[in-house]
């Protein structure tokens, strides 16, 4: 039967190859995985008892030669087929991993390559022989894992980590993506091991974190990031989240949870990253805001903006992109309560502009995130909140159809002020500016151009300048 799973002629031509060069190749890792887990996969990875580059230089030959990328040191070799990115590399002994600490690996038979890779589904194997082309070598039961939906490591798991510690996020990730649990073996020996992940690169840790932000549910992956303590050694901001004080009888919510239900919210209505880290970190600053006061009890004033203020250094720690991405995570945790006031007081037309003003092309994103913030136990409370925001949006809507503010660009730009008043750079330029828009935004002049002139014309005047030339 798995024989079918080896349809692809790739397979029976890198067959062909090892039988000629004499050498026993297997399909193994993620590709065999995914492929009984019936999931998509373009990475396909051959292990090779012997010289897994010459195997490659020979199959690429027999395929019109593709350019056959070669990294010597690591003896492995890739090539692209059909859309296939297809790696070779010899069996080893030591650790699997690329960029392992320990470069230096002795060549291995297959079954030793198997029990040092990461989880028993991840070591399943495909034979390439002619005599048993398509037979599942599966010494450490992975497929049993597979069937029984949990994450094993083929050997002792406190030496499987250590070979690569970035191994435990990868369990991590595992379980997000795939419903599969963490073999308690396992789970305990991330909690000893975790201080040991401060050796692996931010960017390894952070590929696995976005695939868990990215997964169905991420807060099965949060809350285990939690739980062992992987999260306390990259990111402690989201570590204090954690935690109710009580004062006079009075609690607030816990924070780490409540983000984490604003994350899953969003992820039911968003695949872009960027907007689930936006969910991600919206609160982040609540606690170094909180106070309690004896009328008000628990407040997080200013949160919203001294959050926005760290996003730049949390990316930049965590390597993030500091480009729009970041700017746009910004924006939202800037803004994410704005909504929430509209939808609570009666909407009035200027306030909605101001908000299509400040969220420009991203108040649609905003509004996702406000929806995901809602997640109040009482469902009559979410019901006519979801319902406020309806009416927020179409509000929204008919404004902005009218007024054109989200791309708001002055209609009287800084020149044509200077020319109308004949004047040297001054501050009042900015002042007439200034004062177009908030009376656009205000709703006293429509966002016109004819309306705008006849507007600055009488600003200036007013403020003691003298109109010298007509703008049309
Ligand atoms: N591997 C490992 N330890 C690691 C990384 C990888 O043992 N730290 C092994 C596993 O056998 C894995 C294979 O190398 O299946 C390929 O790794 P990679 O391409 O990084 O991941 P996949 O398992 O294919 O998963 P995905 O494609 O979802 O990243």
């Amino acid at each position: 039967m798995s024989k079918d799973l080896l349809k692809h002629k790739i397979f029976e031509i890198i067959s062909e190859t090892a039988a000629e060069l004499n050498v026993r190749a297997f399909v193994i890792g993620g590709y065999v995985r995914d492929l009984y887990l019936k999931r998509p996969s373009k990475d396909i990875d051959i292990v090779v008892e012997g010289k897994g580059i010459e195997l490659a230089l020979a199959a690429a030959k027999k395929v019109g030669n593709p350019k056959v990328a070669v990294f010597k040191s690591f003896g492995t070799a890739a090539f692209n087929y059909k859309g296939l990115e297809i790696e070779f590399v010899g069996a080893r002994k030591e650790s699997y991993t690329r960029d392992s600490r320990k470069p230096i690996v002795e060549d291995g038979s297959l079954e030793e390559d198997q029990e040092r890779r990461d989880f028993t589904i991840n070591a399943l194997a495909l034979s390439l022989e002619k005599a048993n082309y398509g037979k599942l070598i599966d010494p450490f039961g992975g497929l049993k894992d597979m069937k029984d939906k949990r994450l094993i490591t083929p050997l002792d798991p406190s030496i499987t980590y250590s070979d690569d510690p970035l191994r435990m996020m990868r369990a991590i990730r595992f379980a997000t993506q795939l419903g599969f649990t963490i073999e308690e073996k396992s789970f305990e020996a991330i909690q000893q091991n975790a201080e040991r992940l401060k050796i692996v690169s931010v960017e390894r840790i952070m590929d696995e974190f976005n695939k868990i932000m990215l997964a169905p549910v991420p807060s099965v992956g949060l809350k285990l990031l939690f739980n062992t303590k992987l999260l306390h050694q990259f990111f402690p901001e989201m570590v204090k989240l954690q935690g109710v004080k009580e004062m006079n009888g009075q609690k607030h919510k816990d924070n780490f949870y409540h983000t984490l239900q604003v994350v899953d919210n969003i992820s039911v209505n968003t695949n872009n990253l960027w907007l689930r880290w936006a969910a991600l970190l919206h609160d982040i600053a609540k606690p170094a805001t909180q106070r309690f006061d004896k009328k008000a009890g628990w407040t997080f004033h200013g949160h919203e903006p001294l959050g926005a203020k760290w996003v730049p250094k949390i990316f930049k720690r965590l390597k993030l992109p500091l480009d729009q991405k970041m700017k746009f995570v910004q924006k939202l945790v800037n803004l994410h309560l704005r909504p929430i006031v509209l939808a609570q007081e009666v909407v009035t037309d200027s306030a909605v502009r101001r908000l299509l003003f400040d969220a420009g092309n991203d108040v649609d994103d905003l509004m996702t995130l406000c929806e995901a913030d809602i997640t109040s136990k009482n469902k009559q409370k979410v019901a006519k909140y979801l319902n406020n925001f309806q009416l927020v949006r179409q509000k929204l809507k008919d404004v902005e159809e009218r007024d054109q503010i989200r791309n708001f660009q002055p209609p009287v730009d800084g020149k044509e002020i200077i020319e109308a008043f004949d004047l040297n750079p001054s501050p009042k330029i900015g002042e007439i500016k200034e004062a177009i828009k908030e009376a656009i935004l205000e709703g006293h002049i429509p966002n016109e151009r004819k309306a705008a002139i006849a507007f600055m014309e009488k600003k200036g005047q007013e403020i003691g300048l003298t109109l010298v030339k007509k703008i049309n």
